[in-house]
């Protein structure tokens, strides 16, 4: 028996749960589900063909085995020579955001911890192309693996920066860490027109001159991660740094790399 309407968003639902279509089709193991819909709604209740129902502890497990492959695939891109000199970087951010970051989207395949991951590399090689301090550095590391930890859906959005920056100066404040303004003001605006979040920091007397490169920084990182939505959701014309513009190859080829374990 059918518990839902399917969503536009390109979900399939067995009885309440969510399973992202993607990892179906690319996981023939577990069975599928032949529960039919059509797109106008009209739905076959019953299907005669033998059906496997898909058990919720294999999807689990397969979604697990392929974080697990993808965390070991960016491992080995540290080997390439433009990783080489943030790899230190890299891996003790990614190993802090493993376990310590709580996102409240648990189910996006959009805007997940390989996500940030990716977002986290390139932040830190465009800040290392660039000549940023390591306290710049340590800023951009910040808010790449927070900035999307407070998303409640996988679309615009706005106000996920805000949250995720307010969960952020919580979470220093109850563990004892250091808090860095810079990091929660590009945190807080990174999901905000240009105009808007380069206007705040701006007028902002506490922050660092600095914050505004960071900040560019930052949502060009993030930009180059939009090659995830489709190969038109990132306009190259939108960049902001020179440094980006070079490095859109590598950012199509570190998701294809991630997309393909
Ligand atoms: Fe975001
Ligand atoms: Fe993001």
């Amino acid at each position: 028996m059918i518990s839902r309407m399917p969503d536009t968003a390109g979900y399939n639902w067995y009885e309440g749960m969510e399973v992202p279509s993607n990892v179906i089709a690319k996981f023939p193991v577990c069975g599928g589900h032949m529960e039919l819909w059509v797109r106008s709604f009209v739905f076959i209740e019953e299907v005669n063909i033998e059906v496997k129902r898909i058990n919720l502890d294999e999807v689990k497990n397969i979604i697990d085995i392929k974080i697990k492959e993808n965390k070991m695939f960016l491992k080995q891109i540290m080997n390439d020579p433009i990783c080489q000199p943030v790899s230190k970087y890299y891996e003790q951010w990614c190993e802090f955001m493993d376990k310590n970051i709580e996102f409240w989207l648990k189910d996006s395949v959009k805007h997940t911890k390989e996500h940030c991951s990716r977002v986290l590399l390139l932040a830190l090689i465009i800040a290392h192309q660039i000549g940023l301090s390591d306290e710049e550095i340590y800023v951009l590391s910040i808010v790449a693996i927070f900035h999307d930890s407070r998303r409640i859906d996988d679309w615009l959005d706005k106000g996920h920066g805000k949250r995720a920056a307010q969960y952020y100066k919580n979470y220093c404040k109850e563990n004892d860490m250091h808090f860095n303004v810079n990091a929660y003001y590009i945190m807080q605006y990174h999901d905000q027109d240009d105009r808007v979040g380069l206007w705040e920091i701006e007028k902002s007397s506490f922050v660092d001159e600095r914050c505004i490169l960071m900040y560019k920084i930052f949502k060009d990182a993030d930009g180059l991660d939009r090659l995830r939505l489709g190969p038109d959701a990132l306009n190259v014309n939108m960049l902001r740094t020179e440094e980006a513009h070079k490095l859109v190859d590598f950012a199509k080829y570190i998701l294809k790399r991630s997309e393909e374990v």
